[in-house]
């Protein structure tokens, strides 16, 4: 390892430690269990719960309409991608055949639990050589991206409209450029912390489906998320965090849109916490 590695590595320990403290540490620090449960190979034989509901109020005509006729037209479906894409394969051309796109996209971005979709969205109409992939088991954030993209014609988003794991496993390596995970349900009962996203399995899925030098961007509002997800991130030797002063995790970057969660976090009195690390 070179020194600039390991001053890099040291930075980043630093920073660890000064961003837990900024959050204001409310947990006891002991490890939290795997948020899956494996086979002796290593393999998940079972992902825990790590969202709500999956559906709210009972959906309207135009929203079971955007349902059956927009949502197969988008829609995500592992299985198809596992069989379409070599597992090594670090074509996006592959891939974006697969998903449905008829030119292939400069890059693939991956939003994991969009809620109403507003980042996702802000992102596709911003980045439109971007193929932006949405992961949502909720039906009605679903419909709401769903709703926009047939209003503002919107042809780089692509809808899984479940849970983003299986999908994390079918896509080839080093297929995507960048992951955004957004205010991930906190799970703030000790007994289901174990349901949280950001988790050490979940970081290892996502630096095998990044790219060398991609991009994560995590965002929480919850003290103890922040901390155990930083555990877990700086804890994976495929991430190093983007950081330079306790102002880049303190304010939003300005390519990265509000959503609903964060305007929610400040109604009710927490600070948003933002963090990027690149895949090396
Ligand atoms: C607290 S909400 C935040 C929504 C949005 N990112 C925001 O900031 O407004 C977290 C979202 O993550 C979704 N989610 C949780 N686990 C997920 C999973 N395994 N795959 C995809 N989405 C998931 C939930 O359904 C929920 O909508």
């Amino acid at each position: 390892m070179t020194i600039g590695n390991l001053e890099r590595q040291a930075a980043a320990k630093s920073f660890a430690a000064a961003a837990i403290r900024d959050v204001a540490l409310t947990s006891d620090g002991k490890d939290r269990a795997p948020a899956a449960t494996f086979d002796g190979a290593g393999e998940a034989l079972r992902d825990l719960r790590s969202f709500g509901r999956r559906r709210g109020r009972k959906a309207t005509d135009r929203q079971r309409m955007l349902l059956e006729t927009v949502l197969p037209r988008v829609a995500v479906d592992p299985e198809a991608v596992a069989s379409a894409c070599a597992p090594s394969a670090a074509g996006v051309r592959e891939l974006a055949a697969a998903l449905g796109f008829e030119v292939a996209p400069r890059e693939l971005w991956l939003e994991i639990g969009f809620g109403g979709g507003e980042h996702l969205v802000a992102q596709a109409l911003a980045c439109s050589d971007i193929g932006l992939i949405g992961a949502e088991p909720f039906e009605d954030g679903v419909v709401k991206v769903l709703d926009a993209i047939e209003t503002e014609a919107i042809a780089n988003i692509r809808v899984l409209a479940d849970d983003v794991r299986p999908l994390l496993r079918a896509l080839p390596a080093a297929s995507l450029s960048r992951v955004f995970v957004l205010f991930p349900d906190p799970w703030p009962k000790r007994r289901h912390q174990k349901r949280r996203l950001i988790q050490p399995d979940f970081v290892e899925l996502l630096a095998r489906v990044l790219k060398p030098g991609g991009e994560f961007r995590f965002a929480s509002d919850i003290d103890d998320y922040v901390r155990t997800a930083l555990i877990a991130i700086t804890g994976n030797p495929h991430f190093s965090w983007v950081v330079g002063r306790p102002s880049d995790w303190r304010t939003r970057p300005e390519d990265w849109p509000q959503t609903r969660y964060e305007q929610k976090a400040y109604r009710e009195g927490r600070k948003g916490y933002f963090f990027r690390f690149r895949r090396i």
